[in-house]
């Protein structure tokens, strides 16, 4: 048994921020499923949502946050999240990470480039050209590397959170740690902590088209579930307007930064259209464009729309994103001269794991921060770049919170993983299949537009998986696509059962049965947790 003082699962910012205010207090185990900087926020690319210009103001911030949530978010969190975003990015600058810089005329010194994205009043979006997200990797790895207190165990795979209720204790539910897999020796560790943060980010993968890289499985999501966690408002899937459309593309992104600095949408035949859909056109909230774009495509029978930003400099472009323009020249499309086919694509969960603005879960000793999390700060629909400021915010409060915990959890003996007498399963067939099942029932039946006979369907067929996935999972040593299959079936049920409690379309949840908000739901959650 490893036993940690900090035992945090996932490497993205969410488990970095934390682990390195920790640190100081404690032996702090990362365990992270492939690489250390393999992670949602590694992809990051338009940047950081903060207030950090004159022209800006957190009631603006506030104001667009809650307009893009659509009646959803909880005030209060999102006036914290908001105020405290300042002093964290001064902490991430510290750090050494590097947001890009421009020149200000007026008194002839060096300001952070300010972004603008789909919802926001202002420009306010921190960035480094168009990899914020690698930067924030390289940045907080580099700051780890430095603390001899923290221990990094890349490819390993967090399979269920250890909890004194599985164990059989009575009283209240305590997270003592987790079982671990070990993918290069193919065995399961126990890693044993008094406090343990979920960090496992959100859950693309469940759907067939997403932004998100192949560690988003929602395995955070699935754990705390399965452990008796409360999950909420897990219906509010966001889906990005503008995914790159190309055979050989996978899962690559189109910032809304690009629309930012005056890319328009517009049909194949070249028709500029969101004018039709929103005062704001192609910078109206996500969850607006894309549900347009969806439409438009519907309508014409046509694979996808264009998204034209050749009317800018090529000199602009280029330097503002090298990486969209490199990835797409790589693809055959320059992007200075012709426009990029784009679709949407499944890219971030707004649901999760019921938290305070603190991380806490409802299981003592269990935390959860980031993407995994459900705070109340998106609501029905993330504004654009808020879900890094979140993560770093939360990771900061999380960390702070903890200092008394270690006393509050009785010694509990924690037995080592059975694996009972299973044998290596030589049908992977099977689990490759029951992958690519799941993913597209969730893309057709559980997408942008959903009916409430479609998501019925996605119930029961996902139901039958289940059955068959429990039959695997415990008749077969396990492996990490199976463990990953059994996430996001769980993954998958919770999205489909949340969106049949929500009798109304709101935000991201659009359902042709109920093509209204409805008042009675405008600050009600869609709880779930499973019965013991
Ligand atoms: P992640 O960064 O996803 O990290 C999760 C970590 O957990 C990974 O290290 C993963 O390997 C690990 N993990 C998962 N399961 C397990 C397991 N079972 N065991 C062990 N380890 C596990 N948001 C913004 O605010 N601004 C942006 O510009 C922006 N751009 C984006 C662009 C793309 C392409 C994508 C996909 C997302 C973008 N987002 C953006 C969303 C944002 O990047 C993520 O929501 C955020 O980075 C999540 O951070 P996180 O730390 O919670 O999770
Ligand atoms: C983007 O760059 O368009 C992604 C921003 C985000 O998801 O917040």
């Amino acid at each position: 048994m490893k036993r940690f003082d900090f035992l945090v699962l996932g490497s993205g910012i969410a488990g970095l921020s934390y682990a390195l205010k920790v640190a100081p207090r404690g032996r702090v185990a990362i365990v992270t499923k492939k690489n250390s900087a393999e992670s949602n926020t590694n992809y990051a690319q338009g940047g950081i949502a903060a207030v950090t210009s004159k022209e800006d103001s957190f009631e603006l911030h506030v104001r667009d946050t809650l307009e893009a949530g659509a009646g959803l978010c909880k005030e209060a969190v999102v006036r914290q999240i908001v105020a405290e975003g300042p002093a964290r990015i001064a902490e991430l600058i510290a750090l050494g990470m590097n947001f890009s810089e421009r020149d200000d005329p007026a008194n002839g010194r060096r300001v952070l480039d300010l972004g603008k994205e789909g919802g926001h009043s202002k420009r306010r979006i921190l960035h480094a050209k168009d990899v914020t997200g690698r930067e924030i990797e390289r940045a907080l790895l580099a700051a780890i590397a430095a603390q001899p207190n923290i221990k990094i165990f890349e490819n390993h795979l967090a399979i269920d959170l250890i909890t004194s209720q599985k164990l059989g204790y009575v009283g209240a539910n305590s997270c003592l740690g987790a079982y671990v897999f070990d993918k290069k020796s193919g065995t399961v560790e126990t890693f044993a902590a008094p406090v343990t943060l979920l960090a496992t980010g959100g859950c693309g993968k469940v759907y067939l088209y997403t932004t998100n890289p192949d560690i988003a499985t929602g395995d955070g999501v699935a754990m705390a579930y399965r452990a008796g966690a409360a999950v909420a408002d897990m219906e509010f899937i966001q889906f990005h307007p503008t995914c790159l459309f190309h055979p050989k593309a996978k899962s690559f992104l189109i910032s809304e930064a690009v629309r930012g600095e005056g890319g328009v949408l517009k049909t194949t035949e070249s028709r500029e259209f969101m004018d039709a859909y929103h005062p704001l056109k192609s910078l109206a909230p996500r969850d607006i464009v894309a549900r347009a774009i969806d439409t438009e495509m519907k309508k014409s029978g046509a694979d996808c729309v264009l998204l034209d930003i050749t009317h800018k400099p090529a000199k602009f472009i280029i330097e503002r994103f090298p990486n969209i323009y490199q990835t797409c020249l790589g693809f055959g499309i320059d992007i200075t001269r012709e426009p990029i086919p784009v679709v949407p694509a499944a890219h971030y969960q707004c649901g999760g794991v019921v938290t305070s603005v603190d991380g806490e879960t409802d299981i003592a000793g269990l935390y959860a921060v980031g993407e995994v999390a459900c705070t109340g700060l998106h609501g029905a629909n993330r504004l654009a770049s808020n879900s890094l400021l979140e993560a770093v915010v939360v990771a900061h409060r999380a960390a702070e919170k903890i200092s008394n915990l270690k006393s509050q959890i009785p010694d509990y003996q924690i037995p080592d993983w059975q694996s009972g007498d299973a044998h290596n399963p030589d049908e992977m067939v099977v689990v490759a299949h029951n992958w690519d099942e799941i993913r597209r029932l969730m893309w057709d039946y559980v997408g942008i537009v959903r009916t409430n006979k479609r998501l019925q369907r996605a119930q029961a067929r996902l139901a039958n998986l289940q059955l068959e996935i429990q039959e695997y999972y415990w008749d077969f040593t396990v492996n990490s696509d199976l463990l990953e299959l059994r996430n996001i079936a769980t993954v998958a049920e919770i999205i489909v059962a949340s969106a049949l409690q929500r009798p109304e379309s709101r935000g991201l949840n659009y359902n042709l049965d109920y093509p209204a908000a409805n008042p009675e739901w405008a600050q009600r959650d869609t709880v779930l947790r499973k019965s013991s």
